[in-house]
């Protein structure tokens, strides 16, 4: 399945630690027009930093809906817009929502994005629930490991399905990674936790490896090609520059 990732906006109210987006700028809405047009997929993903940044959003939305395709906004889940939350039963039907959570507790989660912002973002989950299929993603280090219970309860008290995955280092990243013993009990901790949840919970880990980067950093065996290697994958940061994937930017 061919894949496009436009990076709307380099604007972002979180400073993560180990974020990949350290770019300026946006994508001005005649260059999201012209890379969905360009795009044979039927399904667009939008993120950023923090799209919901952008005041033209639901303008954006309705643009790539308009050409026939789906739209997932990856976001932080900081903010919820009323004009966002108002659209139309057939627009929101098209819509999706990729909400980050990589914390379980106000502390940790302040620790990692340097904001106090947990209890609003599962505030917003409980309202985005109603109105946009929803789903939770995280990224595991050393840092927010130890949480993964209380991240995957929140999951299941919401009953939202969670991707889990692994933090992809870059040049501005200064926190410990997994080391590959981690990755090997975190990959059968999800197996369970994917049983017992009867499969809210998803992760590149349980699926054969195919990314080059992850084979790299944390030694998992690469056993076939990604769609960033087989040119299916291009993702487009918010100063307008082209990459094959969103975790080869820096
Ligand atoms: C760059 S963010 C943009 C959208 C939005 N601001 C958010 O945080 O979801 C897109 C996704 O990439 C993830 N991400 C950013 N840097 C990462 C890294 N180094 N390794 C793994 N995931 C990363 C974020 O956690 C988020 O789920
Ligand atoms: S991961 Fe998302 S919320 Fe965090 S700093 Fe990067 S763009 Fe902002």
């Amino acid at each position: 399945m061919p894949e496009l990732i436009l990076g709307i906006t380099g604007d972002c109210n979180l400073d993560c630690g180990f974020c990949f987006e350290d770019r300026d700028g946006e994508l001005t809405q005649e260059q999201i027009q012209q890379y969905v047009s360009a795009f044979i997929g039927d399904h667009v993903e939008i993120g950023g930093g923090e799209p919901f940044l952008r005041k033209d959003l639901v303008h954006i939305v309705k643009q790539i809906i308009a050409q026939g395709k789906t739209v997932q906004i990856a976001t932080n889940g900081t903010i919820m817009r009323e004009d966002f939350m108002r659209l139309d039963e057939g627009t929101r039907s098209k819509v999706s929502l990729q909400v980050s959570l990589h914390a379980g507790t106000p502390e940790t989660y302040r620790e990692i994005t340097s904001y106090d912002m947990f209890d609003q973002v599962v505030e917003n989950l409980r309202g985005f629930v109603l109105s946009y299929v929803t789903g939770l993603s995280c990224a595991m280090y050393a840092e927010n490991i130890g949480e993964l219970p209380e991240i995957l309860s929140i999951s299941y008290e919401l009953g939202l399905p969670i991707r889990v995955g692994l933090v992809f280092p870059n040049d501005r990243f200064k926190g410990r990674l997994l080391t590959p013993e981690q990755v090997r009990e975190l990959g059968e901790q999800l197996l369970v936790e994917k049983t017992v949840s009867e499969g809210l919970v998803e992760s590149s880990l349980l699926r054969p490896n195919i990314c080059p980067v992850l084979s790299g950093v944390y030694g998992l065996e690469k056993k076939g090609a990604c769609p960033a290697e087989n040119g299916h994958k291009l993702y487009v940061d918010p100063s307008g520059m082209e990459h094959r994937c969103e975790f080869l930017v820096s």
